[in-house]
């Protein structure tokens, strides 16, 4: 059952300052609950005014305990070494009961989830920590962020009208980190999604290719899409990205050729309002991929 919103217990966000929680922190707000978010640097964290920002570390677990205190439920993402978590969470279980972790498809069984990846271990790891403290606990798991495309591609789409990048024909269904969002909230707020275990994606599968032609659409600009080979991806990328990363997408990527991308329809299961498209994301963001003046 929702807890009456006007409960004065807050609900604790960590990665508040961070693509998904400061997201999370909005869709929290606009349901009227009160929000108590969790930053290493307050000073820069730059959150609604009504929030109430709590100072933590999650690699130092006694730093978390007056954040922890006297909250409904908690928003976890763990972005930080394996070292602390088990006394973190084993904090965590102690002071709230109710954990709501971000996580990944790594146990999906689809070639794109199943190349070795060190961030797939971690995630095993803190649900394992999370199952074994006895909190009630609902995993979400997400695939590809459509903002990733962010990251990637916006220094090439503003500066010049080719993205280079490897696998042209790589599938997957990017979601938009709204609805990752709203979905957590929604397990935040309602008791209803304890025990619940989401794969979450976009609505439609894409290629990379796809994805260029509708950033391009929704600029109104032409944009190329040159295909770089593995071993160009690791030149291009050499000396700025860490090569275990480069290598973990390579390979997700590359056994993801042929395969069409896992969709699933969690999102708008749980919030009955159809997941948001790829192009919606575009044009929503189309500052990420535009000069300020140009
Ligand atoms: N990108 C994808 O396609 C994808 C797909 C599935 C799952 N995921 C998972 O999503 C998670 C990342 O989420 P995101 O992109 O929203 O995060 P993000 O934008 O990378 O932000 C990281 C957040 O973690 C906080 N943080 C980092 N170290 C911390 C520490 N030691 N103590 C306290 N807070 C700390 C930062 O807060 P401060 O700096 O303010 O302290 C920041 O809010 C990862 O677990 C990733 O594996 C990503």
């Amino acid at each position: 059952m929702p807890e009456p919103l006007a409960s004065p217990r807050p609900l604790l966000v960590t990665g508040a300052t961070g693509r998904v929680g400061r997201l999370v922190v909005d869709e929290l707000l606009a349901a009227g609950a009160p929000v108590r978010a969790l930053t290493r640097r307050p000073e820069a964290a730059n959150l609604p005014s009504c929030v109430e920002v709590a100072t933590g570390d999650l690699t130092v677990p006694q730093t978390l305990d007056t954040a922890l205190t006297g909250v409904r439920a908690v928003f976890l993402v763990w972005t930080a070494p394996a070292a602390a978590a088990p006394a973190v969470i084993e904090r965590m279980a102690a002071r709230t009961g109710r954990v709501v972790l971000l996580s990944s498809p790594h146990r999906t069984p689809h070639p794109f989830f199943q190349q070795p990846n060190r961030l797939a271990d971690l995630h095993a790891h803190i649900e394992k920590l999370v199952a074994d403290s006895g909190a009630r606990s609902t995993i979400i798991r997400p695939g590809m962020f459509a903002s990733n495309t962010g990251m990637w591609w916006s220094a090439m789409i503003k500066d010049g009208d080719v993205v280079r990048w490897p696998y042209a024909n790589a599938e997957t269904a990017p979601i938009d980190e709204r609805d990752i969002a709203a979905v957590a909230a929604r397990s935040l707020l309602d008791d209803v999604h304890v025990g619940g275990d989401y794969v979450l994606t976009g609505p439609e599968r894409l290629t990379r290719a796809d994805q260029v032609r509708i950033i391009a659409e929704t600029l109104g600009r032409q944009i190329e899409f040159e295909e770089l080979s593995p071993d160009d991806f690791r030149r291009h990328t050499a000396g700025v990205w860490p090569p275990a990363a480069v290598e973990m997408l390579l390979a997700a990527w590359g056994a993801s050729i042929g395969q069409p991308a896992l969709v699933t329809s969690k999102v708008s299961d749980i919030l009955d309002t159809p997941a948001r498209t790829f192009k919606q994301w575009a044009a929503d963001h189309t500052a990420a991929f535009t000069r300020p003046h140009g």
